[in-house]
């Protein structure tokens, strides 16, 4: 079992600028998805090869897991796919990152750290101001999609998110995949050891209106 890393320690409070939209994808008039807590990025990796209509945008918090797909990136000359170092909340709350918001079509949120003790809560990536960041700064019709094998943190998920009057929870079979950021609904790394360890996975799918 890996150590969490502690988003609120103050080695993260100094961010990662992302440069602009023109400047780090091949087109940058395509769909636009944000993956939250990517981790290494293998999620990402496999849908920007197989959908090259949408731009795929990861951050993560393990310095090391970032240098390394960024790498990989530049090596297999990916046009569709950026990396970014640091802690999500915070690169999402900077005014200078305000134009990812304001581009994405969808986020995702998929098997974040639970933080189970009351204490640590504060720890979890969705917080109810970093929600209402995103329901000022989202284009009406953009989706959150979040899934966790832990049944506490997806109603602490969904709760947050639900508070907010301007998301709206939307049934799965209302989604049409095909034109999602994820037609072929591949799975991420935990999502296949949770399968593959038969757990149950608690999914939300939200409308920004
Ligand atoms: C349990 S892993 C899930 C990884 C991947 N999404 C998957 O489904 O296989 C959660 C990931 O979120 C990252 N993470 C946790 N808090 C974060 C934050 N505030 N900002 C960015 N990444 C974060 C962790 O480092 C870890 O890689």
């Amino acid at each position: 079992m890996r150590q969490h890393v502690n988003p609120l320690s103050r080695n993260f409070n100094e961010i990662e600028r992302i440069p602009s939209l023109i400047e780090i994808f091949g087109d940058s008039k395509l769909n636009l998805h944000l993956d939250i807590g990517c981790a290494a990025g293998e999620f990402l990796f496999d849908l920007a090869l197989v959908n090259k209509s949408w731009n795929y945008l990861g951050i993560e918090i393990r310095e090391r897991l970032v240098k390394t797909a960024k790498l990989k990136v530049r090596e297999r000359e990916i046009k569709n796919l950026y990396f970014v170092f640091g802690n999500a909340n915070n690169i999402l709350k900077d005014v200078q990152s305000k134009f990812i918001l304001e581009n994405v079509k969808s986020i995702s949120f998929n098997f974040p750290d639970p933080w189970f003790k009351k204490k640590h809560y504060k720890r979890r990536v969705v917080q109810p101001d970093f929600i209402n960041i995103l329901s000022n700064s989202l284009q009406t019709g953009s989706l959150i999609f979040i899934k966790t094998d832990v049944k506490d943190l997806f109603d602490y998920m969904d709760c947050t998110i639900s508070s907010n009057f301007n998301f709206k929870n939307i049934d799965k079979k209302d989604i049409n995949y095909s034109k999602s950021f994820n037609p072929n609904e591949l799975k991420t790394n935990r999502e296949k050891l949770v399968i593959l360890n038969k757990l149950d996975i608690f999914e939300g799918i939200y409308i920004k209106t």
